[in-house]
């Protein structure tokens, strides 16, 4: 059996892009895996978050988790900052992690042009905490979308790293759960590259259909193919990105025939099956979402569990670890 984990920063609610990206097969995986589907709420200070937001975030990614269908029974649910052992490994790890490696990451140099007033040191190392997270448990996969290939890659040369350096064959190189594809990448609609919390473009598991459609509406279009067999402009290949992910082949083919063959006036039509399918997934998570989110008995005993379980198997990766550095007791 492999073991897979997942994780997700807090920082406001689960998007499509969360769905697709961390939670690809996720009730499949569930079943046939030992997985670990996990909130990143250390990650997110590296954002000095509002401590009220904070924790209503992790409600939020917690009830939305479980509304999609995770099962507190056979995924191990929890939250990262009831797992100390993570912060331990964390700095156990940060002595194997160079200056110029985690300068040159690009999520770093990404948010460091964003705010130049807040570089902080947990910025920095964020790629070690990501590798933490993963390396706690020796996982085999991680499901995560493109933008985090970077620091899966980086997971993958610390573990190499710490192996080679002590000698042993502890830690695994986790690979990305659907490896040898290309990860995903779904897109804002609005036209940008990629649906992201901070830039306002994202459908939410939580959209009312109504909201949906709206937002689907509003995508950016224009007049339709200029000619037959044209290249389609990103802002429209953005939407077909989409459509693959919510809809059959049969559709996906028939509207990319539209467009090869030239024809306008149908961006209307492909709008409409492209919000009813993306409330075909969101709407049984609506269904559930309500009652488990302001179930706090419930909450606290997945979250209480799941630490436990987790713990369990950070406290043996961190022994372990321990020893082969050469920390021992009188
Ligand atoms: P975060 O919270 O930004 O996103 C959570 C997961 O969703 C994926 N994702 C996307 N995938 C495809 N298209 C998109 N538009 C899109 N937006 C987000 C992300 O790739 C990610 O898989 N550093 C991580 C959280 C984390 C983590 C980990 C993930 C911390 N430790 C260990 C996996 C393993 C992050 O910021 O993801």
């Amino acid at each position: 059996m492999k073991t897979v984990l997942s994780g997700i920063r807090p920082t406001g609610n689960l998007h499509l892009g969360n769905y697709y990206g961390a939670m690809i097969n996720f009730l499949k995986m569930q079943e046939e895996n030992k997985c670990y589907f996990f909130i990143a709420d250390w990650h997110s200070l590296t954002t000095h978050p509002n401590p009220q937001l904070l924790h209503a975030n992790v409600r939020n990614i917690l009830s939305e988790y479980l509304a999609c269908g995770l099962d507190p029974e056979k995924a191990t649910i929890y939250v990262q900052s009831d797992v100390p052992e993570i912060a331990e490994l964390y700095l156990l790890l940060n002595m194997h992690a160079y200056l110029g490696e985690l300068e040159k990451t690009v999520s770093f140099k990404e948010k460091a042009r964003q705010n130049p007033e807040n570089v902080n040191a947990g910025l920095l190392t964020y790629p070690v905490l990501m590798a933490t997270d993963i390396l706690i448990h020796n996982a085999d996969y991680v499901p995560v979308g493109k933008d985090q290939e970077q620091h899966l890659e980086m997971t993958r040369n610390y573990a190499k790293r710490f192996n080679s350096k002590y000698g042993v064959e502890y830690f695994k190189e986790p690979a990305a759960y659907n490896y040898g594809k290309e990860l995903i990448k779904i897109p804002g609609l609005d036209g940008s590259g990629k649906m992201g919390k901070s830039d306002g473009n994202c459908i939410y598991l939580i959209d009312e259909p109504k909201t949906i459609e709206k937002k689907v509406k509003k995508a950016l279009t224009d007049n339709g193919p200029e000619a037959p067999n044209t290249p389609k402009p990103d802002y429209i290949e953005n939407l077909f990105t989409i459509l693959k992910v919510v809809s059959t082949p049969e559709v996906v083919a028939y509207y990319d025939n539209l467009w090869n063959t030239g024809e306008t006036k149908w961006y209307g039509n492909l709008k409409k099956q492209l919000a009813e399918d993306i409330i075909k997934v969101t709407a049984p998570v609506q269904e559930r979402i309500g009652h488990i989110k302001n179930d706090d008995a419930y909450l606290r005993k997945v979250t209480k569990e799941g630490a436990e379980k987790a713990r369990e198997s950070a406290r043996k990766t961190l022994k372990e670890v321990r020893e082969i550095m050469g920390f021992k007791s009188f």
